[in-house]
Formats: C-alpha cells, sequence, structure tokens
C-alpha cells in the first residue's frame, strides 16, 4: 500500500503532538512563581501550534487514505513523551525544560518522518513536515532563549 511509512510515522507524530499538548496544558495550570503573569499566556500560544500541527497531519494523513489515531489509549502506545502527574513543586525553569525536551522529542519526529516520506516520495506530506518542523525549532530557540541556554545545549 501507498505511503505505508509515512502513514505510520504520521500517527506517532499526531500521538506525541497530543501528548505534548497535556504536557503544556499541565504546566500552564501548575506554574506558580516569577513569570507567571507573562509565560502562562505564553503557553496558549504553544499549545496553539500544537494543536494547529495535530490537526494538519491527521488531515494531511485522512488525504493520503489513513487513519488519524483518536483515543487517548491509542495516544499513550504511541508516544515518546512520558506521562507525569501534575506537580505544584517544580520551577518555572524546570517546566519550561521539560516542554523544550517534548519539543526536540517533536523535532526528531519530524526529522524522521521527513525522511521517510522523501523516501516514499509523498512530496506534499514531505512539504508539510518541513514547514512544521521548522516552526517546532524557531520554539526551541524561543523557549532556550529564555532559560538562558543555546538550542543545542544538553544535547
Ligand atoms: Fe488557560
Amino acid at each position: 500500500m501507498a505511503y505505508q511509512e509515512t502513514k505510520k510515522i504520521m500517527n506517532e507524530i499526531v500521538a506525541d503532538l497530543t501528548q505534548a499538548h497535556m504536557l503544556v496544558h499541565q504546566h500552564h495550570w501548575y506554574m506558580l512563581g516569577r513569570g507567571f503573569l507573562n509565560l502562562h499566556p505564553y503557553l496558549d500560544e504553544v499549545m496553539d501550534e500544537l494543536s494547529e500541527q495535530q490537526d494538519g497531519v491527521a488531515e494531511r494523513l485522512i488525504e493520503i487514505n489513513g487513519s488519524p489515531i483518536s483515543t487517548y489509549e491509542e495516544v499513550l502506545e504511541k508516544t515518546n513523551i512520558a506521562d507525569q502527574v501534575g506537580s505544584w513543586n517544580l520551577s518555572i525553569e524546570d517546566r519550561f525544560q521539560l516542554i523544550v525536551d517534548a519539543y526536540k522529542q517533536l523535532r526528531d519526529d519530524y526529522e524522521r518522518g521527513i525522511k521517510i516520506s522523501e523516501d516514499e516520495g509523498d512530496d506534499s506530506t514531505n512539504d508539510l513536515l518541513i514547514a512544521y518542523h521548522t516552526a517546532i525549532e524557531k520554539r526551541i530557540w524561543m523557549m532556550s532563549a529564555e532559560l538562558g541556554k543555546r538550542p543545542g545545549d544538553g544535547e
């Protein structure tokens, strides 16, 4: 069947985007401390980006005759991002580091997806994944800068 591996990685990306959205929501809710008034609304912007990409990848998957995952059970089975219970006892820096780490997982997912869709000749998916990867890298840079780090620090 056409684009078989592309479809598989796209569902993994949908799982990680869904899980990342929940992670960001958790820190948007549980955040305490200096910077809250700016960083709490900033995370709304981050969640909008994740939702837009989730919908975009899932809809492109349907266009190539795939079936996007659509239950939390499937998300948990496929995601590469750890599930952690919410805690009030984390610094804002720790929270942003966890979000940057999730974004780095998404960056790696997109890099695999870009390679696989290129190998299978699905140019339009390839183009979409490249655009989303670019946005993810920009966000990694900005959130790393907020932490006083370069985007590649810690890798
Ligand atoms: Fe909110």
